[in-house]
């Protein structure tokens, strides 16, 4: 019997929603899912539009290469083209997803095994997995970067594994690459605060097993999808998470072939063994630190059964080369764990925000954290060591800054770290860093560092040298006016006051926009003075 009690989306509710409010664009279009499916979803983050006027994009009437269609759409950029498409999977507006994380991690609600479940609506077991057309073969998976990519690759994924000894599961976002109808290779990070599925294949092997169970979940509720790429520590289970996110417990279900539990409204579950023994190469593949990750060895895994809802779609992620899809989903996941890192567990209390860089960078390398103007420099200090060593390939890069820097205009960084940071004052490199997450990796051993900097104001400046707010906006609405070509105001648009001002220049300042500026002139020959050299200091009492 099916449980329909749920109240939490599956993908399907998901797509519904996004079209509601204007947010999918459907291709009925004939597109190769191998070489025009991804680079066409690309323009959308190369192509010189605001992050605003991207949307997911679903491929309803695919081929490959040679022809052959495919039933199953896909969909990409459907989980996070932007912040808008999070936002909608995770039930609330873009302010509230900090704290919508902050909620589910201080209340998890443990999963509830249901019987009959979606996924399992079809099963294909034994020799419906072989040959051409069959198994994996038939799924339309497509190729993320053609032109260096040897294979398509499942990139939206949920890849769910068990501890031999305690049972308790993890499910990660992992890349699997298409090998045969029956073989795909999984790709699990190995180094320090890499894949959590990599510690379970440590200890399958250690307790003697040659294979390990494992399950590759192809489009889930956008609760249980999120949990993939977040960064959970060991032994927490994403299902009770997903449920503080939901707000309810979330449905799981029994593999047929494997001892695992999935999300029982899975779009697809690929069900096998992953072996123990052998490796086999895998990639090159177009990764998200903007390289493409050329051949190594990674798992091989034997599907034992396919399982899929009636009617199922399937998610890519669209990814490599930030910014990306896996840069914003990744990025509105790490950055609220990062915030509260340093404001609850480190109790440090002027911390307003913290930013992961993300054009080319990625989120890894470049950490901004924006913290208050009277900040004790010690306590500056204390966030710049946490947000460096908070995640093991996190904060190669780290810069304090001021509010009224944006962290995301790499001009207003620059800006803030021309005139606000006295190098031999305000900077330190550390030794002994983790390569992390990038194409050094294949340099065996070598050690990275971090760099550490304090780009906030020291004191009171001067003002930014623009015309105020008022004037700005005032002017916005004549050039609107004028019917001038549409602007893209970039922070900072408008002067404002960095501490050292004067009431008396504001008054000044308002007689000379008002035409009076002869006023002005009277006022300042009354304070000549003499006996000075030129440019003298001068605040007027
Ligand atoms: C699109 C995408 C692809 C990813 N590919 C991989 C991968 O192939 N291997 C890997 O270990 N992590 C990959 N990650 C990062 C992991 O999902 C992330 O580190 C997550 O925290 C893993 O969960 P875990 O800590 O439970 O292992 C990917 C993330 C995204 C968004």
């Amino acid at each position: 019997m099916k449980n329909n009690k749920r109240r939490y989306p599956d993908l399907h509710d998901h797509i519904e929603e996004l079209k509601r409010r204007g947010l999918l664009q459907v291709i009925d279009r004939q597109i190769d899912k191998d070489s025009e499916l991804h680079p066409l979803v690309r323009w959308q983050f190369v192509g010189g539009m605001e992050e605003s006027e991207r949307k997911a994009f679903l491929f309803t009437n695919i081929v490959n290469a040679k022809g052959r269609r495919y039933d199953i759409p896909v969909l990409v950029g459907g989980l996070a083209a932007n912040r808008e498409i999070y936002s909608v999977g995770m039930g609330c507006p873009v302010e509230e997803i900090q704290s919508k994380w902050d909620q589910a991690l201080q209340n998890p609600i443990p999963p509830v095994l249901v019987e009959n479940p979606e996924c399992q609506e079809v099963v294909h077991e034994g020799k419906n997995l072989l040959g051409e057309g069959m198994g994996l073969d038939m799924l339309s998976i497509p190729i993320s970067t053609p032109g260096f990519d040897s294979a398509p690759t499942l990139t939206a994924t949920n890849v769910i594994t068990k501890d031999p000894i305690t049972g308790g599961q993890n499910m990660g976002t992992y890349r699997c690459a298409l090998k045969a109808s029956d073989r795909l290779v999984v790709r699990m990070a190995t180094r320090v605060g890499g894949a959590g599925g990599y510690l379970h294949y440590l200890a399958w092997k250690k307790a003697g097993h040659k294979t390990m169970p494992c399950a590759v979940v192809l489009g889930c509720p956008p609760y249980v999808s999120f949990m993939g790429p977040q960064k959970m520590p060991i032994g927490v289970d994403e299902f009770d998470i997903a449920g503080g996110l939901a707000g309810e417990a979330i449905e799981i279900t029994m593999a047929k072939t494997v001892d695992l539990k999935v999300p029982a409204q899975a779009e697809i579950v690929l069900e096998g063994f992953i072996d123990l023994e052998k490796l086999e190469p895998e990639a090159p593949f177009g990764e998200s630190h903007g390289h493409v990750a050329l051949e190594e060895f990674n798992m091989p895994m034997t599907i034992t059964a396919i399982t899929h809802r009636n009617k199922p779609v399937i998610p890519s992620y669209l990814s490599q080369v930030a910014p990306s899809e896996s840069s914003v989903i990744k990025r509105v996941a790490y950055e609220p764990l990062f915030f509260n890192y340093l404001k609850s567990t480190l109790g440090i209390r002027g911390v307003k925000k913290v930013s992961l860089h993300e054009p080319l960078t990625g989120l890894l390398r470049v950490t901004l954290i924006t913290v208050e103007r009277d900040m004790p420099k010690t306590e500056i200090w204390r966030a710049l060591y946490g947000a460096a060593f908070f995640k093991g390939d996190c904060g190669k890069i780290c810069v304090a800054i001021n509010d009224d820097i944006d962290p995301d205009n790499a001009d207003a960084l620059l800006w803030a770290m021309a005139y606000r940071m006295n190098p031999v004052k305000d900077v330190q490199t550390l030794d002994h860093r983790g390569q992390g997450h990038g194409p050094k990796r294949e340099t065996e051993g070598e050690e990275d560092s971090t760099l550490l900097m304090d780009a906030t104001m020291k004191g009171d400046m001067p003002p930014l040298a623009l015309p105020t707010k008022e004037y700005m906006e005032n002017a916005k609405n004549i050039w609107d006016e004028l019917g001038l070509p549409k602007l893209r105001p970039q922070s900072p648009w408008f002067g404002y006051s960095l501490g050292d001002w004067l009431p008396q220049w504001d008054d000044a300042a308002r007689r000379a926009a008002q035409g009076d500026y002869l006023e002005n002139g009277k006022i300042s020959k009354a304070q000549q003075q003499s006996g000075l050299t030129p440019e003298t200091k001068f605040r007027p009492q």
